[in-house]
């Protein structure tokens, strides 16, 4: 879990998240975009990986965090950003989110070594790339959230607080 762990306390809280330069993400984007650049990692590390239970392993953890983290944007970020952020561009990522979901739910009907099972990995890992992107691109879902009106930090709050619960509920804690 704790990744930071390994920062001493000093220089943790020497950089003090870095809230001087003005550049820092509020906490519900550098939440969300830390989930992006974890599933990313994962789906480059299944092409690695040969074994098939490894592969179903990595799968089940790409998935979980799939559904954990749409769910947390379908929840609380999505709907919050509604007014903020343009809707054709939040009906799209609805959508896409729906489409990612039937993806995972075809592989998980699956086994790691059946014909095209791989593949589709491989493109839902490219399905997802393409959905970070309209997230993370500048004028995009995150851009326009950073200058919209809501505090992002009280939605960072209530984001950390509900992947929690969701990872405890969807994973019996993984
Ligand atoms: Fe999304
Ligand atoms: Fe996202």
């Amino acid at each position: 879990m704790a990744t930071a762990q390994t920062k001493s306390s000093s220089s943790r809280a020497r950089s003090g998240r870095r809230r001087r330069t003005g550049r820092r993400d509020p906490l519900a984007v550098s939440l969300l975009k830390k989930d992006h650049r974890d599933v990313e990692g994962w789906f480059d590390e299944y092409e690695q990986l040969e074994d098939d239970e490894e592969k179903l392993e990595l799968f089940n953890k790409i998935a979980l965090a799939l559904k954990v983290h749409t769910a947390i944007e379908e929840e609380i970020f999505y709907p919050e950003e509604r007014g903020d952020v343009e809707e054709d561009m939040l009906d799209e990522a609805y959508v896409e989110h729906d489409g990612a979901k039937k993806m995972i739910a075809e592989i998980e009907a699956m086994q790691p070594g059946e014909e095209f099972y791989d593949a589709k990995v491989k493109v839902l890992g490219e399905y997802i790339k393409h959905h970070v992107k309209e997230e993370e691109q500048p004028g995009g879902i995150f851009a326009q959230a950073k200058k919209g009106d809501q505090d992002l930090e009280a939605m960072g709050t209530e984001i950390k607080a509900r992947k929690e619960q969701l990872m405890r509920k969807m994973g019996g804690d993984a």
